[in-house]
């Protein structure tokens, strides 16, 4: 029988720490996808502690396509199969950046970086047995519609940006769906709720975001507690094919959310850019 092999990107904080903590129970493999090899370290550790399985750490930075590219080559190189595909990562940035591309930050990395990783990835997943693919997407998605400009825009707004980010991971999520369930790959997207983490802290704003999750801290859930929807998703595949999801509830979505006209245009800039020809 073939290894069960899960990867999953963003593992070394947060909610994704969580989830590769949970989740590292029940595979043969974990891959650790991290742009910090020293937190990747410190999580390997930690996970091998509490159980068995076999933890491979690759450097790879969702910012940089190069990175992506060299990734996803080792993982070729290593692997012919990935049961479990969470595209967990995500950044939220409070002023305008680039990626190294010359991609809005947000856009560049949560939805450009896991587009390209997963269109580099496709083949061993679909080799795999379950052949699923997990997007921790965001209710965040509903700030804001998508239309061109979608990867350089100058006018910035950092709400505006991450929801359109967010967005475009749960247009990615479908669209695989539509490209590849009927050769058995099962896509979901999740909301994890919100959740005490790191994101959006910077070193420039750190005290001020401690300060934030702080007083709000009643309201957030626990990154244990964020982990749930994306462990259940990949508990169960068949469940939430092709859906949104937060706890085991598949949600209905906002109208732009299903606009698959909206959608299908940023697919097909997402590859013209990328310079592919399908997902
Ligand atoms: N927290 C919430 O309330 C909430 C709500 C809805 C959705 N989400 C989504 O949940 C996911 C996890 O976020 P979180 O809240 O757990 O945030 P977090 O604590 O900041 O964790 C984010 C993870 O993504 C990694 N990452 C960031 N930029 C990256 C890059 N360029 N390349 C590779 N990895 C990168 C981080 O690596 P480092 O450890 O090296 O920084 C970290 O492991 C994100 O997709 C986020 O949009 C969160």
């Amino acid at each position: 029988m073939k290894e069960n092999i899960l990867a999953i990107t963003g593992p070394t904080s947060g909610i994704g720490r969580a989830t590769a903590l949970a989740l590292s129970k029940k595979v043969d493999r974990i891959v650790l996808l991290v742009r910090n090899l020293n937190k990747g370290e410190v999580l390997k550790n930690e996970i091998i502690t509490h159980s068995a399985v076999h933890v491979d750490l690759i450097h790879c930075d969702l910012s940089e396509l190069a990175s992506i590219e060299k990734a996803a080559a080792e993982m070729k190189e290593k692997y012919d199969s990935i049961n479990h595909l969470v595209l967990n990562a995500g950044v939220v940035s409070l002023s305008r950046q680039e990626t190294k591309d010359g991609f809005e930050m947000m856009m560049g990395t949560n939805y450009i970086g896991h587009f390209y990783l997963t269109h580099l990835l496709l083949p061993l997943v679909l080799n795999s047995e379950v052949k699923q693919i997990v997007v921790v997407s965001s209710n965040g998605y509903k700030f804001s519609p998508l239309t061109a400009p979608y990867f350089k825009r100058k006018k910035f707004n950092p709400i505006t940006s991450y929801g359109q980010s967010k967005l475009g991971t749960l247009y990615l999520m479908q669209a695989l769906y539509d490209a590849y369930h009927e050769e058995g790959l099962k896509t979901t997207a999740v909301h994890p709720g919100a959740v005490s983490t790191n994101l959006g802290k910077t070193p420039k704003n750190e005290r001020f975001g401690n300060l934030v999750y702080k007083t709000l801290d009643p309201f957030f859930l626990s990154p244990d507690e964020g982990s749930v929807s994306t462990v259940k998703a990949v508990e169960s595949p068949e469940r939430y094919n092709g859906k949104y999801m937060h706890n085991g509830e598949i949600l209905p979505l906002k109208k732009h959310g299903n606009d698959i006209d909206a959608r299908n245009y940023l697919i097909s800039a997402t590859l013209d850019v990328l310079n592919l020809t399908h997902l």
